[in-house]
């Protein structure tokens, strides 16, 4: 039988989180879930609806728009992973422009969208068998978790992957900003008053600044495999 254990991986921005969670739900057959991905879809449609931009929140209006959402995960065999959908619509190419990395962190401070979306993730892992990669995922939504990361890099090094792969993509953006990005949403994550970013007590700590993904996935797997032997 396959063995299913909870994985919850936290951290900075642009970590690698998603990478290594993708390749250890495939090695284990577990289910992967981006939580990031449903802050940055929630994101979205605030920005469409003009909720929130630069300067401004208009936090009773996006709150009351929230429970006409909805959110899900669609696999794509092609890619070998879920993307998000928003009300039916694929939004993944969207929520990753800097325009909704700039604006997310705003939009992650509110309790009320935090209360929906963590329960919306509690039932998907509700099972067992998921690796889900966020910032408070090892503290607040899976605090039982078998198995707590939390990675780390330097900012430096963190943006350069960042912004190598919003260049990849085709979009339009310089380094300057992306690192601008990377250190501001840190602080906001970090301090907001609701869930903020910590290491949870018995997280293991991985800092892979100068750590490939193979080392970092063979170091993952030996601790997931210790992990399914104990239970
Ligand atoms: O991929 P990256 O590390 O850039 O970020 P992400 O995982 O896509 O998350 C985007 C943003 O969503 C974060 O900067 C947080 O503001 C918010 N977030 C959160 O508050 N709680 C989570 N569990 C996941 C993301």
């Amino acid at each position: 039988m396959n063995k299913k254990i909870t994985i919850a991986i936290d951290g900075f921005s642009s970590t690698g989180k998603s990478t290594i969670a993708k390749l250890i739900a495939k090695k284990y057959n577990f289910i992967y879930v981006d939580s990031g991905a449903m802050y940055r879809a929630i994101t979205f449609f605030a920005k469409q609806n003009n909720f929130v931009g630069k300067d401004f929140l208009k936090k009773a209006e996006l709150i009351s728009e929230l429970k006409n959402n909805s959110l899900s995960f669609q696999f794509n065999k092609q890619l070998g992973f879920a993307e998000m959908f928003l009300n039916g619509q694929n939004v993944e190419k969207e929520i990753r422009r800097l325009e909704v990395s700039q604006l997310v962190s705003k939009v992650a401070e509110i309790s009320e969208v935090r209360r929906k979306l963590v329960k919306e993730q509690q039932e998907m892992g509700e099972k067992g068998g998921v690796v889900m990669d966020g910032r408070d995922i090892g503290t607040v939504v899976f605090p039982n978790a078998d198995l707590k990361l939390f990675m780390t890099a330097s900012a430096d090094k963190r943006a350069t992957r960042r912004y190598k792969e919003l260049i990849d993509r085709g979009d339009k953006v310089s380094f300057k900003d992306v690192l601008f990005n990377v250190e501001e949403r840190d602080r906001i994550d970090s301090t907001r008053e609701d869930s903020p970013l910590t290491k949870a007590k018995d997280a293991i700590e991985i800092d892979n600044s100068d750590m490939g993904i193979q080392e970092q996935f063979e170091r993952i797997c030996t601790l997931v495999d210790r992990k399914l032997k104990e239970i």
